[in-house]
C-alpha cells in the first residue's frame, strides 16, 4: 500500500541525474531502471515533513521517456516495480546453484542493481536483460487484465478474428493483454538502447528474446457453462504462462547462448513483426514511433564461430566470454565462491569441484530446525512441528 502511494507521486518531483546514465556508454543505457525494483525499500525513500516523500533516488533511475510513460499511464510503475522484483527472484532461483548466483546490491544511487557484471557483455548479462524485459512484459500484460493500469484493459481482440460459427466455443472476454505488455516493454525497457553498437544490439536482441518467450507461452484456457458439465457453451481466453516457465526456458537458452559479432550487412532485414502481428495495439506503436524506431530491431547478428548458425529470435546472445567467477574481484563486481555451499556428489556446476574452483571444501555437521510432520486442519490451516535434523553441509574454502 505504501509502495503504491510512493509510486503515484513519482510524477511530481523530477530530478534527473544524467551523469550516471551516460557514464557507461559501452553497455548501452537502458539498464538503470532496474533500480525501481528497490522502490519499496525504506532506505530509498527519505520521508520528509507533512507526509511528502522524497522520490529522487528512485526517480533518478528512470530516463526521461520512461518518466513520460509513467505519467501517461497511471499504474504502470507499480507493475514495472513488481516485474523487476519478479525478475530478480526468478534469476536467483535459476542461478542458485551456480558460481554467479544473480545477487543484487541494495540499490544505491548511480550503482547498477546487478552490479558491474552488466558492464560486461557475457552470458550472465544476456540473461539479466532477457529476464527483466520478459518480466515487464508479463507484469504489465497481467496488470492490464486485472484492471490496475488506467490506459489498458483485458485484451478483447481475439473475439472478432474468427467467426464463432466455425467453432463450438466463444472467446469469453478477458485475455491477458500481451499486446500491450509487449509494446510497453519495448518502449520502456528498450529506451536508450539505440542499437548503434554491438553491445546495444546485444541488449536489444536479448530484450526481444525475453519478450518472445512470454508471447510464445500464451495458452488458451476455457471454461464450460453447459448444464451439469455438458459443455454446450464454452468460453475461452488467452492466459499468460506462469513466470517460472519463462525462467526455465530462458535458462535453457542461457546454456545454449550464441556468441556474436557484428555482421557486415548490418541492415539485413529481419522480420521482427511476426511475433507481434496478433496485437492490435502494435499498429499504434508503429504509428507513433515511425520508421526510425522500427528499424532499431532490423539487424542480424552474426555468430562468432562461422560454423554456428545465426542466433534465432528466442536465443540469447553475448559478445564476450564469462569470467570464471571464482575469486572475489571488486573491480569486476565479482563476489567469488569462498564460503558458498556445494554438493559433494554432483559433477555439475553445483558440485564442489566446479563451485570451489579446485580450492577444496570443508564439511560440517549442522543442526537445522525445520518444519515437519505438517498436517492440514479444516479449514484452512497447516500445522507443523519443529524438528531438529542433522545435516552435512559442504562449503567452499
Ligand atoms: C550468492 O553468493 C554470495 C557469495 O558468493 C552470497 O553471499 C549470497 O548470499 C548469494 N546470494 C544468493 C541470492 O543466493
Ligand atoms: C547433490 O547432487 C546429487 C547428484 O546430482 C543429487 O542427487 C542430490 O539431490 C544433490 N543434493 C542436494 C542437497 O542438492
Amino acid at each position: 500500500m505504501r509502495l503504491w502511494m510512493f509510486l503515484t507521486v513519482l510524477s511530481v518531483t523530477v530530478h534527473a541525474s544524467l551523469e550516471e546514465i551516460t557514464r557507461n556508454k559501452n553497455r548501452g543505457r537502458g539498464s538503470t531502471w532496474w533500480g525501481i525494483a528497490k522502490a519499496g525499500e525504506p532506505n530509498n525513500f527519505l520521508p520528509m515533513s507533512a507526509g511528502s516523500i522524497h522520490m529522487e533516488p528512485v526517480y533518478a533511475t528512470l530516463r526521461r521517456k520512461q518518466r513520460r510513460l509513467a505519467r501517461e499511464n497511471p499504474g504502470v510503475l507499480m507493475s514495472v516495480s513488481r516485474g523487476a522484483n519478479q525478475a530478480i527472484a526468478e534469476c536467483q532461483h535459476q542461478f542458485r546453484n551456480r558460481r554467479w548466483n544473480c545477487s543484487t546490491k541494495n540499490f544505491l544511487r548511480g550503482k547498477n542493481l546487478f552490479g558491474k557484471i552488466v558492464d560486461r557483455g557475457c552470458r550472465e548479462t544476456a540473461f539479466i536483460y532477457a529476464i527483466t524485459s520478459a518480466a515487464v512484459t508479463h507484469s504489465i500484460a497481467r496488470a492490464c487484465s486485472e484492471g490496475s493500469i488506467q490506459s489498458c484493459s483485458c485484451d478483447y481482440t481475439h473475439q472478432s478474428r474468427v467467426s464463432s460459427a466455425v467453432r463450438d466455443w466463444e472467446w469469453g472476454g478477458c485475455s491477458d493483454n500481451i499486446g500491450y505488455g509487449f509494446k510497453f516493454s519495448r518502449e520502456f525497457v528498450d529506451t536508450g538502447e539505440r542499437g548503434r553498437n554491438l553491445r546495444e544490439k546485444m541488449n536489444l536482441h536479448n530484450n526481444e528474446a525475453g519478450r518472445a518467450h512470454v508471447t510464445s507461452e500464451m495458452r488458451q484456457e476455457c471454461k464450460c457453462h453447459g448444464m451439469s458439465g455438458s459443455c454446450t457453451v464454452k468460453t475461452c481466453w488467452m492466459r499468460l504462462p506462469n513466470f517460472r516457465v519463462v525462467g526455465d526456458n530462458l535458462k535453457d537458452r542461457f546454456d545454449g547462448a550464441s556468441r556474436v559479432m557484428v555482421s557486415n550487412s548490418d541492415r539485413a532485414r529481419v522480420t521482427n513483426n511476426a511475433i507481434t502481428s496478433n496485437s492490435a495495439s502494435n499498429s499504434v506503436h508503429q504509428h507513433r514511433d515511425g520508421l526510425g524506431r522500427r528499424q532499431r530491431y532490423n539487424f542480424q547478428l552474426k555468430p562468432y564461430n562461422p560454423e554456428h548458425k545465426p542466433p534465432g529470435q528466442k536465443d540469447l546472445v553475448y559478445v564476450e566470454p564469462s569470467p570464471p567467477f571464482c575469486e572475489k574481484n571488486p573491480k569486476l563486481g565479482i563476489l567469488g565462491t569462498h564460503g558458498r555451499q556445494c554438493n559433494d556428489t554432483s559433477i555439475g556446476v553445483d558440485g564442489c569441484d566446479l563451485m570451489c574452483c579446485g580450492r577444496g571444501h570443508k564439511t560440517q555437521e549442522v543442526t537445522v530446525i525445520e518444519r515437519c510432520s505438517c498436517t492440514f486442519h479444516w479449514c484452512c490451516e497447516v500445522k507443523c512441528q519443529l524438528c531438529r535434523t542433522k545435516k552435512t553441509v559442504h562449503t567452499c574454502l
